[in-house]
């Protein structure tokens, strides 16, 4: 079931988003190479602590901490670490932030100093499927239109689509119906509606889409060593288009 969120439940949730949107600018800032993502998630924790907000990540199904740190390889659901960043990763800092019980999702990939090409266009392709994603949220079209344009755009590039993991209606809970996969046929799933809020969040890699879990039990890794990249934004759809709650 598709909870659709008043104007004031959404207002609340932006401001859960732009407060994570500050975040992750102060992430930008800081982020180079010897600083380390338990750092990170540190220094994430207490910028929201600071702000009247919890980070909703931590203690989410036994998550221990309030960011995820995905670097190179990694997928998503990352672990922070007390290992340096070097020269040349690429890391993917993901957060749920709450405020007064309404949440907003984003997770943004970063170059750490100076990085390779093959990143830098594997990070824009990433990016840029999202922004177009997001333009085919508007009331009428449905889901799959917004899965097909990641797909469409993604796969014309050379590069490949995650599968195993998806975006994700959001609001009271980290994840709510509908499902928004990255992938998929156009002109399939619910239709959009005013007030329907939902992450979209496609990881996107330079080798084959195929992954392998760590041992860990929450990393996805490439199986194949290639470079994955993810950015993400809470949208909500508004009678006036796309509402990216998790922008400043
Ligand atoms: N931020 C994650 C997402 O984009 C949701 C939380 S995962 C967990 O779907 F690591 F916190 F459990
Ligand atoms: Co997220």
């Amino acid at each position: 079931m598709i909870i659709i969120k008043t104007k004031k439940e959404i207002e609340k949730m932006h401001k859960s988003g732009k407060l994570l949107a500050s975040c992750h600018k102060e992430i930008s800032k800081i982020i180079k190479p010897g600083i380390t993502t338990w750092e990170i998630d540190q220094f994430v924790e207490k910028f929201l602590n600071e702000n009247q907000a919890k980070a909703a990540q931590k203690g989410y199904n036994g998550y221990k901490y309030a960011t995820c740190a995905s670097v190179n390889d990694e997928i998503c659901h990352g672990f922070p670490r007390k290992e340096p960043l070097k020269d040349g990763d690429i890391v993917t800092i993901d957060m749920v932030v709450n405020i007064d019980g309404w949440l907003a999702d984003s997770a943004w990939s970063y170059g750490v100093g100076e990085i390779s090409d093959e990143a830098k266009k594997l990070m824009e392709i990433t990016k840029e499927s999202l922004y177009r994603a997001i333009h085919k949220a508007v009331i009428g079209n449905r889901i799959g239109d917004i899965s097909h344009e990641i797909q469409s755009f993604a796969e014309s590039q050379g590069y490949s689509i995650v599968r195993e993991f998806i975006g994700h209606g959001i609001g009271q809970n980290i994840h709510e119906d509908p499902q928004v996969l990255h992938f998929g046929p156009p002109g399939r799933g619910p239709r959009l509606k005013e007030g329907m809020v939902f992450t979209i969040e496609p990881m996107i890699n330079t080798g084959s889409r195929r992954c392998f879990l760590e041992d860990n039990g929450w990393t996805a890794r490439t199986f194949d060593g290639s470079l994955s990249a993810q950015y993400e934004h809470t949208i909500a759809i508004t009678k006036d288009g796309p509402l990216i709650l998790t922008e400043q």
